[in-house]
Parts: C-alpha cells; structure tokens; sequence
C-alpha cells in the first residue's frame, strides 16, 4: 500500500483530504501539523520552517506521495510578516520538493487563483502569473520552484474555498455565517469575483490525482461565477439568516493592505478533461450540510 504524507492535516483541506482517503483505504496515511493538534492517526507536529525536522520526519515516513497544503493562508498576515510568509509558504515547499525529486516520489501542491492579479477573470493555465499581495507573490515562487526542481508533480491552483471544515470556522460561507448567528455586520464586496469552489469536489479531485499521480498544472474552481457579495447573500438565503447584516461594499477607492484581487475567477477546462466527474454548484452544496 502506497504511503501518502499531508502536510496541513490541521487545516481546512489537509484535514478533509485525511478523512476521505481514511474512508478509501487506499493509502497509508501520514500527516504533519503545527500548533493544532489533531486526532488522526499517524500526525506529527511539526515546524516547516525548520529544513531539519522536515527531513528527518520525511526520511522516517519515506512517503511515495506528498501532498503539500501547509501553508500561511491568511492574506492580512502574511502582509505584515512577509519573512515568516516567505519562508513558509516558498522556502518550506522547497524542502518538500528536493525530497521528492530525490526520492522518486509524486508532489501534489495547492497553489490559489491569487497568483494572479484579477485583472482579466477566467483565468487559464497558460495566463501570465502578477500577484499583487504577498500571499499571492510566495505561492508564486513557490509553484516556480516547483516546476525547476520536480520531475513528477502537479500543481492544483484553487479557488476560494467553501463547506463545512472540522474546526466550523475555515470556509467562506462559515466565516459569513458565523458573524451573521452572532449578529454582527459583515461587509462584502459586489465587485469582487470568484469560483467558489466546494471542498468536497476540491478533495476528491485531490484523491483522484493521487490514484492516477496525473502531473501537471491545473485549475480548480466551482461552476459558477460570482461576487463574495452573491455568496453572502445566497449562504445566508440557504440558511435563513439577517440578510439586512450584509452591507454590499465596493473595492474601487477601498485602499486596502493586501490588494484585492478584482477577479479571479479559474477556467478548469484543462482540469475537465482529465477527471471524470462534474462540479456542484453552490445551492446543491449548500443543500448537502445541515448547520446548527
Ligand atoms: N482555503 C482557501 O480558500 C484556499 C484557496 C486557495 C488556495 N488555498 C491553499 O490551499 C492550502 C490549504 O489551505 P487551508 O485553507 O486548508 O489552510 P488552513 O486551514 O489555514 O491550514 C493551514 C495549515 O498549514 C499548517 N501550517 C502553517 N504553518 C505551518 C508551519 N510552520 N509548520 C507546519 N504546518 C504549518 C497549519 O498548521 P496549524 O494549524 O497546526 O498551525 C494548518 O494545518 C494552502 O496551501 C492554501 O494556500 C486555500
């Protein structure tokens, strides 16, 4: 049986991604963490940063495929500690990489559509990389790293990310429909786009590219595209929530840090081509979860 390290395994995807393949039986899984601790079996803590522990953890598990979503995912922190994102994000997906192409084994990494700087929309594989914040900038660095060094390796860039995660707060419908329950305001732009993309369809493509070790570059986003202002208002539809709680706003004149992306928006025409199933739409996603 083929030996599957996640990196992650605390996070949204890494976690979902462990449970699905425990439900497989597939593979002999291995997880790392770092502060969260979870209970799944054979998970580690570890520091990424740290090429040493990476190695000798690496070494021990001697996995065939390495499926490599740790990250510093939030965008307003790694803009005020681009080292830490850098080293993180960039310089860790390196260790992973050498080990892989020294050892034989398949890399499969999850990249983001904010690679791009969301000028265009619908973006596809063979569009110019701009990252315009420094999340985007050291996933981007991290994918050229990837395609120097790896023989055998695919990259999944994805969408936005919605559905239940273990810890009810990773999702962006959780993160909206938390403030909405508490009662809190949220504001959500009108003229931000997205492919919201549904984790289970994320994690079972994952799964199958782990079956079929398929290589490449490729997109993953959901069917539909929309604001994170239609997002909002159809999740708090779904779940009949304070609709009047959801302030439409606008990015134009929003000076903020990190730059918005306008819209990133992901062709997965390549992606269609090599998978044999189909991607939910958000109503019949919404309407697979119950929430309290
Ligand atoms: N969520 C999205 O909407 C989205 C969209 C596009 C792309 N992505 C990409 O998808 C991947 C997974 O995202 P996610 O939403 O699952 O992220 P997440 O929920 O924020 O989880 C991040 C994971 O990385 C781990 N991690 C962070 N720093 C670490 C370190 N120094 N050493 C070891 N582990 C470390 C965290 O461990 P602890 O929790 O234990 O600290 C956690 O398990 C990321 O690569 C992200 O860039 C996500």
């Amino acid at each position: 049986m083929k030996k599957i390290l996640i990196t992650g395994v605390s996070g949204f995807v890494g976690y979902r991604f462990y449970e699905l393949l425990s439900e497989k039986n597939d593979f002999e899984l291995y997880g790392f963490f770092n502060k969260t601790k979870v209970n799944l079996k054979n998970t580690f803590s570890i520091d990424i940063k740290k090429r040493s522990e990476v190695i000798k953890f690496l070494k021990e598990i001697s996995p065939d495929i390495i499926v490599h979503t740790a990250a510093l995912t939030s965008t307003t922190y790694c803009e005020k500690n681009p080292e830490e994102a850098w080293l993180t994000n960039t310089l860790a997906t390196k260790y992973f990489t050498e080990y892989a192409k020294n050892n034989s084994s398949y890399l499969l990494f999850i990249s983001t559509d904010l690679v791009f700087d969301g000028e265009k929309g619908w973006y596809v594989e063979e569009d110019k990389t701009n990252p315009i914040n420094v999340y985007g900038e050291t996933k981007k660095e991290a994918e050229d790293l990837i395609f120097q060094i790896s023989p055998r390796f695919s990259i999944l860039r994805s969408s936005l990310i919605y559905g239940k995660s273990w810890c009810e707060n990773r999702g962006a419908d959780e993160k909206i429909i938390n403030y909405l329950v508490e009662g809190k305001k949220i504001k959500l732009f009108m003229d931000e786009f997205r492919t919201f993309l549904f984790i289970e369809d994320l994690v079972k493509i994952m799964a199958y590219f782990c079956e079929k070790e398929i290589e490449g570059l490729f997109h993953v986003g959901g069917p539909e595209k929309m604001s994170r202002y239609e997002f909002g208002k159809r999740v708090a539809e779904k779940f009949n929530l304070d609709l009047s709680l959801i302030e439409p706003a606008s990015i134009k004149g929003y000076n903020s840090k990190p730059k918005r992306v306008p819209d990133g928006s992901l062709s997965t025409k390549k992606l269609k081509s090599v998978i044999p199933f189909s991607f939910t739409k958000l109503d019949d996603a919404l309407s697979t979860y119950e929430r309290n």
